[in-house]
């Protein structure tokens, strides 16, 4: 495993900072798109927590469908925990025994018989125990809420219910469990979902730490040590010029798309400007020749799952028209190439924002008209106008 506490590209100042405000007393969110790196800041604050003073418990719930299944993963993560001796769980363990069901030995993990109609209960208690932990203090460190939310309330109003609940209960929680500090990731709004279901108010107590992309200099060291730990095909070395010429190829510097394109580098390295660039145009090629779904398609897929009908439709149209520019377009040439009268410039303007917070997009500088919007990701760009993926509806 990698030790990044002493890589340029480790995020390790961004640790420091949100330890910082964890010790504060402040509960942290950090929004960003897919693929910035969040869920990678949250696996070096588990690692480096002890420095701190904490003991953090990292818990991904894009896959969660009900509430009490985050009590269970919290539970799973207390038990898999390095850093969580024996000794530890069974202390939380007996404080839980004073409430749950005094039933003998039985199957299943220790949390088994917890996650009952009363969870709510044993989680009051579990977080009670973490609270009053003379040794460390704890933050729990949620992964994707919004996601987790967005699949409650696609089930309709009873889900929109459960996520209320489940969102006043954090709040209660978090009110009588004020030792325990919380930090919250998400990839797609929140806004819009607590609006929906009309808790707002859990939001406002929580500090933004906004997750930049990579420096670029971070950007170079990491594409350098990626080759040089053999983790890129056909090269132990890519030359600093060639580190650049990728890093100004994908436009965005989050080390999951600066790792693809360079997974497509010719075997030779080279230094020379023109030799570079001819690299790098045929990493981009041999990365766009097949449909590279699993490279891009998550962009299609949040469009689908996570814009509504109306906003599918536009964003798609959008995009298709963006695409097939390669300086962009500005506001008015976009609403003329869109060619709807339906559409208001108004309206657009707000839809753009909403592509730029996604990720899509990025307009510089910001809420100029005469500055055009662009694809964030030029290999993004290049993707959508070849394979031009559409709205089904
Ligand atoms: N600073 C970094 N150094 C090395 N790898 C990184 C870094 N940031 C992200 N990655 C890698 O990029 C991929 C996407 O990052 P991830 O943290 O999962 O993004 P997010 O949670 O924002 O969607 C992961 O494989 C992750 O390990
Ligand atoms: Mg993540």
């Amino acid at each position: 495993m990698t030790d990044y506490s002493n890589k340029t590209y480790g995020r390790n100042a961004e640790v420091a900072v949100i330890f910082a405000m964890l010790k504060a007393g402040k509960d942290v969110s950090q929004h960003g798109p897919r693929r910035l790196g969040k869920s990678f800041v949250l696996d070096r604050m588990v690692e480096q927590a002890g420095a701190h003073g904490f003991i953090c418990l990292k818990v991904e719930i894009a896959g969660c469908t009900e509430p009490k299944m985050v009590f269970r993963r919290l539970c799973e993560e207390i038990t898999n925990h390095r850093s969580v001796g024996k000794s530890a769980i069974s202390s939380i363990r007996q404080r839980l025994a004073q409430v749950a069901s005094p039933r003998g030995e039985q199957a299943g993990p220790w949390y088994q018989s917890l996650l009952g109609v009363d969870w709510e209960t044993y989680l009051e208690r579990l977080l009670g125990a973490l609270q009053d932990d003379p040794t460390q203090q704890w933050a729990i460190l949620i992964d994707e809420l919004p996601i987790f939310l967005k699949s409650l309330h696609d089930k309709g109003g009873d889900g929109i219910k459960q996520a209320r609940d489940f969102m006043n209960l954090f709040t209660r929680l978090r009110a009588s469990k004020p030792r325990v500090r919380w930090l919250i990731t998400g990839s797609i709004g929140i806004t819009p979902l607590a609006q929906a279901g009309q808790y707002m108010g859990v939001l406002a107590k929580f500090q933004n730490f906004e997750l930049e992309p990579l420096a670029e200099d971070q950007a170079v060291d990491y594409l350098r040590d990626l080759a040089q730990s053999g983790l890129i095909q056909r090269r132990t070395e890519i030359t600093e010029q060639e580190a650049q010429a990728i890093i100004k190829t994908v436009g965005w510097r989050a080390a999951y798309y600066l790792e693809a394109l360079a997974q497509h580098l010719p075997a030779r390295p080279e230094t020379e400007p023109e030799k570079v660039q001819a690299n790098i145009d045929a990493a981009l090629a041999e990365m766009l020749k097949h449909n590279n779904k699993s490279t891009f398609g998550t962009w299609e897929e949040h469009l689908i799952k996570h814009h509504s009908d109306q906003q599918r439709r536009l964003s798609f149209a959008v995009l298709k028209e963006i695409a097939a520019s390669e300086t962009g377009l500005i506001l008015d040439n976009l609403l003329g190439a869109l060619g709807d009268p339906r559409i208001n410039r108004e309206d657009l303007r707000q839809h753009l924002l909403l592509l730029i917070s996604d990720g899509f997009l990025y307009q510089e500088p910001m809420h100029e008209d005469s500055a055009p919007y662009r694809f964030r990701l030029t290999p993004l760009r290049h993707w959508w106008a070849l394979y031009r993926p559409q709205s089904a509806v």
